[in-house]
């Protein structure tokens, strides 16, 4: 990692909690009736919430953890995806959360706070927003992607400066200029954190992310994800080098005052993480270019070049009408509105997967070029 003297602050907090004795440590079980077995030791677990405990047989599912993962929640699975996770994105260490919303939440409050200064772009998601208000920083927003304004924030004094922006942006579909930031971030010896929801499987070498396909994976300090886009199972995830991660497992509320997500969704993320990938990855990016080639040939300004493909409506009202037009053709692309996007930039908001066959696609085409001419849609 570029950035490892920024990011010291945190083991002095570490060493402080140890002198305290409140330092957490996460320890792997497995658990089974009444029974739990840690380091091949089998103990009788007084530490579950599971307080009914239905015989599972019946559910054809193993028995769930049902407790947190720094009580006896932490299923042994865990630590095998946690560390294949750590390697898809070159970082030490990584963490498991119940949610990608709950990954920013946690760790975000847990390594920034008063003093510090978060850098936001202004499109960042909501988990973003509320992770930057939980860690009572100073947040300055900056515009869009827009490099001189991020430097010119970057200049205000603080005791630690963050960067954090969306790897490819949720509602636009745009990437982050992630090669500036980190170049920007480095002088200002800033701490770069991306949240890659969107393209964490799908871009980059073996779909290791957005920025690894920019060439600057070894930049990130903190990287966050789900496992609930790309991967199409649940939960969320953070990587970084060793310190920050204990930091997350120290400090993070939404790690530790919650319940584990249960193995059997760790085991069918780990399904489909060691799945034949790349022939889906593949299939995405031939229909991503059919579709995008041929709304443009209709007439729509598509300005995207990822999987998620905006066509701005501007108006609320027009964008459910031509929603709903969609709808009652057999398409199904949400309408988006304030706030969620700015006022007046109301879209239908296309994310394309690899699930779709060419009749799919030549289907939704034709009922777009209906709408087209229907609406004379102007992007
Ligand atoms: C950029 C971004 N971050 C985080 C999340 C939250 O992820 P999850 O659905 O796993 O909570 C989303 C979900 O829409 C997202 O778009």
């Amino acid at each position: 990692m570029a950035s490892k003297h920024k990011l010291r602050f945190i083991d002095l907090e570490l060493q402080n909690l140890k002198q305290k004795n409140l330092y957490r440590e996460l320890r792997y079980g497995t658990v089974s009736g009444s029974m739990i077995t840690i380091n091949s030791k089998e103990l009788i677990n007084l530490c579950s919430n599971d307080y009914l405990g239905i015989p599972t047989g019946k559910f054809r599912l193993r028995q769930l953890q049902s407790s947190s993962r720094l009580v006896s929640g932490n299923d042994e699975s865990y630590r095998k995806f946690e560390s294949k996770l750590a390697k898809h994105k070159s970082h030490q260490n990584s963490l498991i959360y119940p949610t990608g919303y709950m990954a920013n939440l946690g760790s975000i409050s847990a390594i920034a706070k008063k003093g510090d200064v978060i850098l936001s772009d202004e499109l960042n998601h909501a988990s973003i927003i509320e992770a930057c208000r939980l860690s009572d920083a100073k947040i300055s927003i900056y515009k869009h992607n827009d490099m001189e304004d991020l430097k010119k924030k970057l200049k205000q004094t603080a005791k630690n400066k963050f960067v954090i922006t969306e790897g490819i942006f949720s509602m636009d579909g745009d990437m982050s200029s992630l090669k500036q930031i980190t170049e920007i971030s480095e002088k200002s010896e800033a701490i770069t954190i991306v949240d890659d929801a969107h393209g964490d499987f799908v871009k980059g070498n073996d779909g290791k992310g957005t920025p690894n396909h920019l060439g600057v994976a070894k930049k990130i300090d903190l990287y966050i994800s789900s496992l609930s886009k790309g991967l199409g199972s649940f939960g969320g995830y953070v990587s970084s080098q060793n310190n920050v991660i204990d930091m997350c497992v120290n400090k993070s509320k939404s790690f530790i005052y919650t319940s584990a997500l249960p193995s059997v969704l760790i085991e069918h993320s780990m399904k489909r993480f060691e799945s034949d990938r790349e022939k889906q990855r593949k299939k995405l990016e031939r229909n991503v270019n059919h579709i995008s080639k041929e709304l443009k040939q209709i007439g729509f300004e598509i300005r995207s070049n990822t999987h998620i493909i905006p066509i701005i409506i501007g108006e609320s009202k027009l964008a459910m009408t031509v929603g709903k037009f969609l709808f009652d053709n057999g398409v199904f692309a949400q309408p988006i509105r304030y706030p969620t996007v700015p006022i007046n930039k109301a879209r239908l908001r296309l994310s394309i997967t690899a699930w779709l066959s060419n009749r799919d696609i030549e289907r939704s085409l034709e009922v777009f070029e209906k709408a087209y001419r229907k609406f004379v849609i102007n992007a």
